[in-house]
């Protein structure tokens, strides 16, 4: 891709990603779960695809302070006419380094039983799905991993080679 910049994403870009956050997810309503926070105190390890002075991709990631050796995505998203050209594979790149500066061995992450793409995107990215509680459509599912019937398939991958 021409002139695609990936960098740590600022306080600035909040409100272009959450203007469009709910269309890139096809109309679901996530833009609650994704408050300014994460791009003011999670800033090291949160990254933005930038293409002529726009932004076509994001991810939101985290240290765990609970597990030193842990890190998490909150959020991965990509802009719909730049999808399936490995940008969001880039973004994880860069977040993968970043994460194991800071020591950390695995990464996780979880995702609605409804998003397949997801589904399918972070078993291509390497990720295995945790045991879970129920099976939806052969997948492994945690319920009500997240309260009020949020059920959830919940994601690791190692960082080690
Ligand atoms: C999921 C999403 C982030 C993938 O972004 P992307 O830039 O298209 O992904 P990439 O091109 O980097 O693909 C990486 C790998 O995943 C695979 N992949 C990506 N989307 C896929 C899909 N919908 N179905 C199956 N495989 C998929 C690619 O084929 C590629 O595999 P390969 O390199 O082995 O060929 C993007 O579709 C998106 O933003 N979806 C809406 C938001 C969302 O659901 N985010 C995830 C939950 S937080």
């Amino acid at each position: 891709m021409d002139d695609l910049t990936i960098r740590p994403a600022e306080p600035s870009d909040y409100q272009s990603v959450i203007s469009t956050l709910d269309d890139w997810w096809g109309g679901r309503h996530m833009s609650d779960m994704l408050p300014k926070l994460f791009f003011v105190h999670f800033h090291q390890t949160s990254f933005v695809a930038e293409q002529d002075g726009k932004i076509i991709g994001f991810l939101i990631g985290f240290l765990s302070q609970t597990f030193p050796d842990q890190a998490y995505t909150h959020f991965i998203g990509i802009h719909p006419d730049h999808r399936r050209g490995g940008l969001a594979r880039d973004l994880y790149r860069n977040f993968f380094a970043a994460v194991r500066k800071h020591g950390c061995r695995t990464v996780h992450c979880v995702t609605s039983p409804v998003n397949k793409a997801s589904i399918a995107f972070h078993l291509r990215m390497g990720f295995s799905i945790k045991p879970g509680n129920k099976v939806i459509e052969d997948i492994l599912v945690t319920e009500n991993y997240d309260g009020r019937g949020g059920d959830r398939v919940l994601f690791v991958k190692s960082l080690e080679a």
